[in-house]
């Protein structure tokens, strides 16, 4: 298994853990309602997204008898989602309790943009890596 599949089921697993917790302060404490997206999102796009990458890396390319096409996407689409994924929660979060701060919306954007773009990697990789001519 490539490290970065292993870390990518490691850190889907965390955000499992973290998103239960958030998940059971919501239900104690109504006033965190506001920040539902944190807890959506850890989970869609930490819990779930990341269980799915880590899974379709390793399956998707065997499937078809091929290794994935690129190793080294993989890992800088770890590092994207992760960062993308933390900062967006982050900033959100501060601009949630500072309505209005425009530092923190586009830090909130910037960090939902890395998101996208290791979305975007995932997307090339795999479809590289399922749609390659034979022999290659
Ligand atoms: C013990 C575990 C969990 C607890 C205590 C919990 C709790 C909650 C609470 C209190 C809300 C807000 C509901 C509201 O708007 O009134 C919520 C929303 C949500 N939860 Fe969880 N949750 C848990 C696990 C999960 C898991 C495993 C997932 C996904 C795989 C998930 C996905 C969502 C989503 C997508 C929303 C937003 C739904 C909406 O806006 O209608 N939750 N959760
Ligand atoms: C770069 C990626 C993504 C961004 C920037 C994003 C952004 C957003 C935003 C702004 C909302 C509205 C939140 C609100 O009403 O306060 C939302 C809601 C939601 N998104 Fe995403 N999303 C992303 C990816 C995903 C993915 C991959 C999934 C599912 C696998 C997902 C599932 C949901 C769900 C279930 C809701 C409704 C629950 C809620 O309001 O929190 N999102 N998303």
């Amino acid at each position: 298994m490539d490290r970065f599949v292993k870390n990518f089921i490691g850190a889907s697993i965390v955000y499992l853990f973290l998103s239960t917790i958030f998940g059971i302060l919501m239900l104690y404490n109504p006033e965190l309602l506001r920040l539902k997206f944190v807890h959506s999102h850890l989970n869609m796009l930490g819990w779930v997204s990341m269980m799915i990458y880590g899974v379709g890396y390793h399956i998707l390319p065997r499937f078809v008898g091929r290794r994935i096409k690129s190793v080294t996407l993989g890992e800088i689409q770890f590092y994207l989602a992760n960062t993308g994924l933390i900062g967006m929660l982050f900033f959100y979060t501060l601009e949630t309790y500072n309505p209005g701060d425009s530092l923190y919306r586009g830090l909130t954007v910037a960090s939902g943009i890395l998101e996208a773009l290791s979305i975007v990697i995932f997307f090339y990789n795999m479809i590289a890596t399922l749609y390659a001519k034979e022999g290659q």
